[in-house]
């Protein structure tokens, strides 16, 4: 028998309020976490990895800006981040030639922004993060675990 699976909604009223939300994921992260960021530009994807970054413990003085050229930013913490930006890949198909497996198997979390373009390439057990635009300062982000992995993100977010 299968359940559906668990899913929240989360309303953020400010950028401040997005961090928090994101600090919250950050200490929920465990080792192999992929999370996949969905929502159009100018969204939140990349506050809300900041957020994730500062609830990892990442040391004072990491930078978080979307990769631009390199494929990939890494952010040391508690876990080691791995964050990907589909939209500034010159070719997608880079992603491909990566894989998830070194980065997750090694202990890792990965934060793919523009996810939805690389859907085939993410791992079936991820966090999927949509974020929709309901106003100036404000963000819906819907979360739905497709995995047991990922599923055990979500409940201890609560
Ligand atoms: N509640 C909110 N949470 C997050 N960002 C907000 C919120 N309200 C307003 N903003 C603004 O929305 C923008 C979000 O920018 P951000 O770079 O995080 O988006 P993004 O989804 O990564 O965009 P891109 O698709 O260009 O990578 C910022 O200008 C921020 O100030
Ligand atoms: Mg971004």
């Amino acid at each position: 028998m299968s359940t559906s699976p668990p899913s929240s909604i989360v309303e953020t009223q400010s950028v401040d309020e997005t961090l928090a939300l994101g600090e919250r994921i950050g200490r929920a992260l465990l080792p192999g976490t992929v999370i996949a960021l969905v929502g159009t530009l100018g969204s939140g994807k990349t506050h809300l990895v900041k957020g994730i970054a500062r609830g990892n413990a990442a040391p004072a003085g990491v930078e978080v800006t979307s990769p631009t050229f390199v494929l990939i930013n890494e952010y040391p913490g508690r876990l080691r981040l791995y964050h990907i930006d589909v939209y500034r890949l010159r070719s997608p198909a880079e992603l491909a030639a990566l894989g998830f497996d070194e980065m997750t198997d090694a202990g890792g979390a990965v934060l793919v922004e523009w996810a939805d373009r690389v859907s085939e390439l993410l791992p079936d057990d991820h966090l999927h993060i949509e974020i929709e635009i309901t106003g100036a300062a404000t963000r819906r982000f819907t979360l739905d675990g497709s995995g047991s992995e990922a599923a055990g993100v979500l409940r201890t977010l609560g």
